[in-house]
């Protein structure tokens, strides 16, 4: 039997990538999206109303998808939204929300899930979490910090559901053409903000990375599939650009204030 698969955030960037390929790979893919009527073009492939960060919804989402099929194989945690900013001038309403969509919107989503896994015996959640997971940077500390925290929460939670026959795996990407630069949680600075200049560098070099170094969303869809389709996936997936991946290496061997340093000056700030 076809193998099914919930992906949150569906429409647009990784998710929809891998929605695509898995559908082409005879998987039953059912995505998600606040706004589903907005994509027409995604033949094979359920796309399903659901916001991450309503925590009344996950339920009768699973139980849209199990009213169909008898099962749910795969769950993929894509769904994520952008957010930088210096803390000082941050609100808390904008760190809780990007923590909402990026950190305890998936907690709910595995717990309306778990069930009917943990009775299948057999199950394999995926966390799409960041290289940003691993390092940190400047005016990024609280997106850094949701997927440090995914990444931590994937890791523990494999070991609690190793006896129940499900598997969890973390894929960290690098940058990837897709729609987070434009849809993140946008903050704009007063012009007399004493960060104003560095945070407008900061916004400029992460804006020129993204339209110039990053690589083709198909990758990670390509990733995905491999993992989904190995008898024994690892825990930890790092993808993207060579340099990036190294950055984690370089971060764990250089003396942090250097690594601090060399941070500061990718940035130019
Ligand atoms: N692109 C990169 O360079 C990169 C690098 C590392 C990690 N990531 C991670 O990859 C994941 C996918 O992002 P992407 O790069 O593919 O960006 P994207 O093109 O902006 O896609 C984000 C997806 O998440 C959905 N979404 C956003 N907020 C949501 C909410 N509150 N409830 C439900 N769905 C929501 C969006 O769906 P709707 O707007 O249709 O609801 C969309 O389908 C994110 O977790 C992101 O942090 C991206």
């Amino acid at each position: 039997m076809n193998k099914v698969v919930l992906i949150s955030g569906a429409s647009t960037g990784f998710g929809r990538s891998i929605s695509k390929l898995l559908t082409s790979n005879n998987f039953r893919v059912y995505g998600t999206s606040r706004n589903p009527k907005k994509y027409n073009d995604f033949e094979g492939i359920k796309l399903l109303r659901y916001d991450l960060t309503s925590f009344k919804d996950s339920k009768s989402l699973v139980e849209k998808v199990l009213s169909v099929e008898d099962k749910i194989d795969i769950l993929i945690n894509n769904a994520g939204s952008g957010f930088a900013g210096p803390i000082e001038e941050i609100s808390i309403e904008d760190a809780k929300k990007l923590f909402d969509t990026n950190f305890f919107g998936h907690i709910d989503l595995i717990q309306s899930v778990l069930p009917s896994m943990r009775k299948n015996k057999n199950g394999l959640i995926v966390n799409i979490t960041s290289i940003a997971g691993y390092n940190n940077i400047p005016f990024g500390s609280v997106y850094c910090a949701s997927k440090y925290s995914m990444e931590c929460l994937g890791a523990s939670l494999n070991m609690e559901l190793k006896d129940f026959g499900i598997r969890v795996v973390n894929i960290a990407p690098g940058d990837y053409r897709t729609e987070i630069f434009d849809k993140r949680i946008k903050l704009e600075l007063d012009t007399n903000s004493p960060y104003y200049n560095k945070y407008k560098k900061f916004t400029e070099i992460s804006k020129h990375n993204m339209d110039t170094q990053s690589r083709d969303p198909e990758e990670v869809a390509k990733l995905t599939l491999k993992i989904i389709q190995s008898k024994n996936p690892g825990i930890h997936y790092k993808v993207g650009h060579f340099l990036q991946k190294f950055s984690i290496s370089l971060k764990k061997i250089l003396p942090e204030k250097l690594y601090q340093k060399l941070m500061m000056n990718h940035y130019k700030i």
